[in-house]
């Protein structure tokens, strides 16, 4: 049975939620494998919405089984506020919830340093979400890191005590706040009794679900763009979010995935700071954010607005070997006249199709348009491609020649219903059973 990735081909908010709740019917269970509440990935059906962060989006099919791999960092307090949220909105996720006891603890000495150090960066800020990801991923890096199993094991006390003397070392040369440790020292104690039925050996547990014959979904935050080896470095998160990651944050190797889903916006959107080069700070960027409701979902930030980067997806393709794309937010362009696609880029008078490593190449990078017509028609609820105006097949043929790779899921609103699944042999290949299963 396959196991298949889904990842964000952009820089996040691709529409990942949406797609991996659409997936789940054929897949037993979905796995994090990076990130942390950084993430902010939404699912509507019918009058229901909701905003995940830490918990797979799987959560939300009874049944669907639910892991926080290895390569995460969890705060607890967001972890047990999110399970509070989703048992007050009646979903039970008792018994298939399993947290993995190598993922990092994430504290609230993480989130002070995190925000000291971009507010010791005055101009060169990365726009972080505050969350303390980037710290939390230094202790882990540093080797001072509180794992799962350290927290819940006798003797953790001595390990947290050691990770906080060194974040209030490090908030000292900051400037920043001081750590209230006796405080943070009395929390963690707290979380244990909650913790501890959640806290499983993961990589044990999802290689013998795959022994069984049971198909795991990895659903990945953030996107390739954002990833800390290959993304727009050092504008970027602290984590392997690229489709890569999921080997190594969830303990199921390489040879064990069969392929991986990429997710791409129709339009370009990035929260925070760094290079984007087919942002439209003109009316069309208005038109897009306004459209199409772009603002974060973790933190309510206005996100930038772009036309379609085929530079950056076809980049994103090969580093996470994308086999199929779904194709999210295409609604958002039908009322546009014309739109265009960045096929290549010219910096200082030779045009590249690559993507440079520096961000100071990516500044002085002009976008090399190809335009198409708009179809100025609605979109929204068509059942089939075909059914499709004839200038939207278009742009999504033209998107999927410059991309290198089919679009086999096409999406129109942000509900279940409204999605296109096309019969295409690299979309079957990733879907466990009938591809009718996620109709
Ligand atoms: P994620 O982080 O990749 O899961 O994406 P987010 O949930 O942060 O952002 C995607 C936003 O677009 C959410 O508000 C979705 O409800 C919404 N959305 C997803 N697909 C579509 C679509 O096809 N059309 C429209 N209009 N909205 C969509
Ligand atoms: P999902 O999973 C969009 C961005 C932040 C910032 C940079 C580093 O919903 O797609 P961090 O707090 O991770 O250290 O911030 O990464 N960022 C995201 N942007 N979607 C996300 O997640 C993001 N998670 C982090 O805005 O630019
Ligand atoms: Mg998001």
């Amino acid at each position: 049975m396959p196991n298949a990735v889904v990842v964000g081909m952009q820089w996040g908010d691709e529409g990942k939620g949406k797609i991996v709740d659409l997936l789940c019917p054929a897949f037993d269970g979905v796995v994090r494998y990076q990130g942390g509440d950084n993430a902010g990935h939404t699912v509507k059906f019918r009058d229901r919405h909701f905003a995940l962060h830490l918990i797979p989006s799987g959560v939300l099919h009874p049944g669907t089984l639910c892991v926080l791999g290895n390569g995460m960092v969890i705060p607890p307090d967001s972890l047990f506020r999110e399970l509070d949220g989703l048992t007050e909105s009646g979903v039970d996720s008792s018994g298939r919830l399993f947290v993995s006891s190598r993922a990092h603890v994430l504290l609230e000495a993480h989130r002070q340093v995190d925000r000291a150090r971009e507010a010791a960066l005055e101009g060169g800020r990365i726009g972080t979400t505050a969350r303390g990801i980037g710290p939390a991923y230094e202790s882990k890096a540093a080797r001072v890191g509180l794992r799962m199993c350290d927290l819940v094991a006798p003797g953790g006390e001595e390990r947290l005590r050691v990770l906080l003397e060194r974040l209030a070392a490090d908030l000292a040369v900051l400037g920043g706040e001081t750590v209230a440790i006796e405080e943070a020292v009395e929390a963690c104690a707290g979380w244990i009794e909650r913790l501890r039925p959640l806290v499983h050996d993961t990589s044990y547990l999802l290689n013998r679900w795959i022994d069984d014959g049971r198909s795991l979904l990895f659903e990945g935050a953030q996107g390739v763009l954002l990833d800390l080896d290959h993304g727009t470095y050092p504008y970027v998160t602290s984590s392997s979010s690229s489709a890569g990651g999921a080997a190594t944050g969830s303990g199921v190797a390489p040879s064990r995935i069969d392929g991986v889903l990429g997710i791409l916006k129709a339009y370009t959107t990035r929260v925070g700071a760094g290079p984007f080069v087919t942002e439209l700070e003109d009316e069309v960027g208005k038109h897009l954010q306004d459209r199409g409701n772009e603002l974060g979902t973790t933190t309510g930030r206005p996100r930038r607005c772009g036309w379609f980067d085929a530079v950056v997806a076809r980049y994103s393709r090969m580093i996470s070997g994308v086999d199929c794309i779904a194709l999210t937010k295409l609604d958002v362009l039908d009322t546009l006249d014309e739109i265009k696609i960045c096929v290549a880029y010219e910096i200082d008078g030779e045009e590249r199709t690559d993507l440079p490593p520096t961000v100071e190449e990516l500044a002085r990078a002009r976008p090399v348009y190809r335009t198409l017509p708009g179809w100025q028609s609605a979109t929204v609820a068509t059942s089939s491609f075909r059914g499709l105006p004839a200038e939207a097949q278009t742009y999504v043929a033209a998107l999927e020649e410059a991309v290198g790779a089919r679009v086999g899921i096409l999406s129109t609103g942000p509900r279940r219903e409204e999605t296109i699944v096309r019969d295409l042999p690299d979309l079957e290949r990733l879907i466990p059973g009938d591809l009718e299963e996620i109709r």
